[in-house]
């Protein structure tokens, strides 16, 4: 019989995307098989997310859980995986020496001789090191794929936000090779796949120099792979508004397939904040981002993160967000309180923000940012559009979702069959938060 795995994924996409390539490793190369019931397998991993220090208190609350299912059958082998084991790796094997395997983010692709070794160490077995783009060469590739795959361009983060750990728990940037990507892609492409996602921590820092001296960058790897005419669309996360170029805004004049949303984080409306930040902007040169896309494509929406609370943000501060918030119209939002992370520059400054007006800032800007996204919902009841069919409704069950190029969640009356269809769709109502629409097409 098979011995089975279960693997649990916090955090971001990047993580999404190692933990599939961590399961495809272990049923492909190891023999194993996915066991979505915990207290059936023999192996159980986390990839952790350390961003908040709520993200890593998690991870030793469901280990003090995985230990009991190990108490019970001494033969199970935990394993962490991802940024709490990259930057805590001691602290994992001291306060839960039950676990066997410690994998950092760079080195996933050892999984299968780190669990040998697991086998017959008594110690928990830590890799965490950073082998640069190692692990990319030795991963299996993947036979089959779906309508909408994420592709990894470039890890890891250069910029050292004052407040984040991303640069020590990731490594800093490094891009894969040009050739590496395309093959990858047209693989997925090959196998039915109509939209890549490309992903990294900052896409647009992407650089490479090729055998003969060639820089490929960003803009330049978008037109590379928007050359594959069978790829529908082309989405990327996340983005920074230090890297944009030229060649990108030539990239969203030229290229049809590129959708026409982007979420590019600001952080804060504040310049106070953004310096404090270290973020490297000020407001003013994001929004000179904004309006030069705008004027290239004026369907396109912008979605945001925000940090709420920051050290030192002041009530006329948070306001000056929520300004920006207004003005730009952002339409989605992944906003969080402040979160002080031990060994960032920022941890020294004085948190001087009570939790009561951190948690009063943070509703207020999600009530302003869903309030602006459903004005503009009732903005397009009428028009047509174009969808790409992405699951059942999770509202309705006769009904499918799909996202517009400018990332409208539309749902339409349908069944699975639909999914990974691209339809032309005409938009009849909102009810309540959702918009419902009707096929033009069939
Ligand atoms: N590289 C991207 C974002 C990656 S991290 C960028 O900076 O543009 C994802 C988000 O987590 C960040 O945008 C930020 O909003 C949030 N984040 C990072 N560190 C945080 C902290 N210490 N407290 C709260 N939120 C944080
Ligand atoms: Fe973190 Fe800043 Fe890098 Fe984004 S750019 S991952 S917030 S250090
Ligand atoms: Fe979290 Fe690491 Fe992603 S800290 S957000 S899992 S890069």
């Amino acid at each position: 019989m098979k011995k089975k795995y279960y693997i649990e994924t916090q955090g971001c996409q990047m993580n999404e995307y190692d933990s599939d390539k961590m399961k495809n490793l272990l049923s492909k190369e190891m023999n194993f098989e996915n066991t979505e019931i915990k207290e059936d397998a023999d192996v159980l991993i986390v990839n952790t997310c350390s961003i908040r220090e709520k993200a890593q208190e998690k991870v030793f609350s469901l280990l003090g859980k995985w230990r009991k299912l190990k108490q019970k059958n001494p033969n199970i082998v935990i394993g962490v995986a991802g940024c709490v084991a990259s930057q805590e790796s001691v602290e994992i094997s001291s306060r839960a020496p039950y676990v066997d395997m410690v994998i950092g983010p760079q080195t996933i692709h050892r999984l299968p001789e780190l669990y040998k070794k697991s086998l017959v160490s008594k110690k928990t077995v830590v890799d965490v090191e950073f082998p640069l783009i190692e692990k990319f060469d030795n991963l299996p590739t993947v036979t089959e794929s779906k309508f909408s795959e994420f592709v990894t361009i470039m890890e890891g983060c250069s910029k050292y936000c004052s407040y984040c750990v991303v640069p020590y728990t990731r490594g800093t940037e490094v891009s894969r090779p040009l050739n590496d990507i395309i093959e990858e892609i047209n693989n997925l492409v090959n196998n039915g796949t109509k939209e890549i996602i490309l992903l990294g921590q900052n896409v647009n820092a992407y650089f490479y120099e090729d055998k003969n001296g060639n820089i490929i960058n960003f803009g330049l790897l978008l037109f590379y792979i928007a050359k594959n005419l069978d790829i529908k669309r082309i989405r990327f996360t996340t983005s920074h508004p230090n890297n944009f170029d030229e060649q990108i805004y030539l990239a969203y004049e030229k290229l049809p397939q590129l959708v026409s949303h982007l979420h590019l984080p600001i952080q804060s409306g504040s310049d106070k904040i953004l310096a404090a930040m270290k973020r490297g902007y000020t407001v003013l040169e994001y929004k000179s981002i904004i309006k030069r896309l705008k004027i290239i494509r004026p369907d396109i929406t912008f979605s945001s993160d925000f940090i709420v609370g920051f050290p030192g943000e002041t009530e006329g501060d948070f306001l000056k967000t929520i300004d920006i918030i207004k003005e730009i119209q952002f339409d989605q939002s992944y906003s969080f309180i402040y979160s002080k992370r031990p060994g960032t520059p920022a941890a020294s400054i004085e948190d001087n923000i009570s939790d009561e007006i951190k948690k009063e800032r943070l509703c207020y800007l999600k009530e302003t940012i869903n309030s602006l996204s459903k004005n503009r919902s009732k903005t397009i009841i009428g028009e047509k559009i174009e969808i790409l069919v992405e699951g059942i409704s999770s509202k309705y069950n006769d009904m499918v979702v799909g996202r517009t190029k400018n990332n409208k969640i539309i749902n339409i009356a349908g069944n699975s069959t639909l999914i990974g269809e691209i339809l032309n769709i005409k938009v009849t109502e909102l009810d309540n938060k959702t918009l419902k629409g009707e096929i033009l097409n069939i």
